[in-house]
Parts: C-alpha cells; sequence; structure tokens
C-alpha cells in the first residue's frame, strides 16, 4: 500500500543564509565541533542524533569518525539542500547509515535511535516553550543513559549593539564577505546577518536575513532539562557546553 506523503509547511528560514553558511563559517566551525562533541562522537555505540543538523557540520564528524547510525534531523529546506548535496558525495557505506529528517525534532517519532545527541548552534533560536518541546523529543530519542550535548545560546541579553564581521573568503574572481548585528529586542536578541559578494571594484550583490534568539543561561537549561530526567554529566566542563545524561543505565 502507498502511504499519502505528509504535505506541511516547510521552512524557508536560512534561504538566504544556506548559501554563505559554510563558506563563511565552515572552517572556524568545524574545529569547534571536534573539540566540542569529538571524543563522544566517536564513542556513540547506537546512534547520533544531529537536532538543527544546518549543512551537517556535526553529522560528517559523526559518519566519519564513529561506526554509529546518525540522525540528522533538519526542517529547514534551504540548509537541507546543502546537507543532501554534502551526503550525495558519500561513499554507500556512510550514506546507507544516515537518515535525514525534515522537520523539527518533536514533530518526529524517533524512538531510543542515539546514544548522543547533539544540538549545536540552535538551542538559542529557540523560544522557551519551543525548547520545553524538544527536550521531551530529545529525551524519547534517546537510549537510557544517553548523552546530550547542548552548545549554550548567549546567557543575557547584550547591553549593547554587538558587530562581529566573518572573515573573507575568496571564490575565484570574487570574496565573500559577511557580518553578524545582535541587539536587545525587548525579552530577544535580534540578529541580522548581511552578506555580499565583492570583486576588487564593486559591490556585485548584498543579502540580509534576520533571526531572532532567545539567551538562556546553564543554569536555566540544566532546571529545564532535570523533569524531562537529564542529569549534568560530571567532568564536561568546557564554557561552551552543557553536557547532560539520561538518568538509567546505558
Ligand atoms: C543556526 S542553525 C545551525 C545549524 C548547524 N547545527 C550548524 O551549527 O552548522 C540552527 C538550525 O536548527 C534548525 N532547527 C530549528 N528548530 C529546530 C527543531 N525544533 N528541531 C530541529 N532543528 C531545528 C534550523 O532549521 C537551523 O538549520
Amino acid at each position: 500500500m502507498t502511504r499519502t506523503p505528509n504535505i506541511r509547511q516547510e521552512s524557508d528560514s536560512y534561504a538566504v543564509t544556506a548559501e554563505f553558511y559554510d563558506i563563511l563559517q565552515a572552517d572556524e566551525d568545524e574545529a569547534r565541533v571536534r573539540r566540542l562533541y569529538g571524543r563522544e562522537i566517536a564513542e556513540a555505540r547506537s546512534g547520533v542524533l544531529d537536532i538543527g543538523a544546518g549543512t551537517g557540520r556535526v553529522t560528517m564528524l559523526a559518519l566519519a569518525d564513529s561506526w554509529a547510525d546518525v540522525h540528522a534531523v533538519e526542517p529547514a529546506r534551504a540548509m537541507r539542500t546543502s546537507l543532501l548535496t554534502r551526503l550525495a558525495t558519500l561513499p554507500a557505506e556512510q550514506r546507507d547509515r544516515v537518515t535525514v529528517h525534515p522537520h523539527p525534532l518533536d514533530e518526529t517519532a524517533l524512538h531510543a535511535v542515539a546514544d548522543v545527541a547533539v544540538c549545536h548552534n540552535m538551542i538559542g533560536c529557540l523560544p522557551p516553550a519551543v525548547r520545553g518541546r524538544l527536550w521531551s523529543a530529545i529525551s524519547r530519542a534517546l537510549t537510557p543513559g544517553g548523552s546530550l550535548f547542548v552548545q549554550l545560546p548567549p546567557a543575557r541579553l547584550p547591553v549593547r549593539t554587538v558587530v562581529r564581521l566573518l572573515t573573507d573568503k575568496r571564490v575565484g574572481a570574487h570574496v565573500y564577505g559577511g557580518r553578524m548585528t545582535m541587539s536587545a529586542a525587548g525579552y530577544r536578541i535580534r540578529t541580522r546577518a548581511d552578506y555580499w559578494v565583492r570583486t576588487a571594484d564593486d559591490v556585485l550583490r548584498e543579502h540580509t536575513e534576520t533571526f531572532w534568539m532567545w539567551p538562556a543561561t546553564r543554569a536555566r537549561l540544566v532546571g529545564e532539562l532535570a523533569p524531562h530526567g537529564f542529569v549534568p554529566l560530571p567532568g564536561r566542563d568546557d564554557s561552551e557546553l552543557l553536557a547532560v545524561a539520561l538518568r538509567g543505565r546505558r
């Protein structure tokens, strides 16, 4: 019997950003991903869950450095396009181990599929109520004793506007550049991403995309996770990272 496909509204977030994401950020971020999660990913046994996989930085590391199955959850079509393009270049042995889920994690039916879960650079993008649904979905998707690694979002609102210039990257005759501008707006952080492509003489294109972020302290996240069965993992003190484990034997 053929199942009717699930028709849902596609997220068009990252429609602008996806083109510039890896060219401007991959090098620096690849090193960070390896440093933050490399050891646990390499030791994963049943599966790695990459929540908000984006263009696949954590997913690619998991496929290369572990033998576990990988679940890459990515609702935004633009980011998923880059992810699938990257997966298409992999040898069959690696491609057969990865499943891409095109919806938010709480809309997937993943149960006890992984012993390692990673939220890299994504928790800050979720309002508190959505975070709550995510914690519940992660606790279902992990096996008992499984670990969750969360890259911490900004702890508080910026007191003044913060501008971060991304390092220029040359592609042939063109130079790609970008800038992130973060400012407080009520209880949220408005993050404006500006991108451009230029030659030595001219700006060829300019694009902008705005994101909202919600700050949260480590203590607040630990408090939110506790009712879902998560306890802090000792020995993983890193200023950027929250490491917790789901109670129960592995
Ligand atoms: C800033 S991007 C980071 C992507 C990737 N983790 C990286 O660091 O390169 C955040 C990603 O989280 C995804 N996302 C947002 N809400 C999500 C949810 N509820 N479940 C899974 N992914 C989600 C977005 O579509 C987006 O691609």
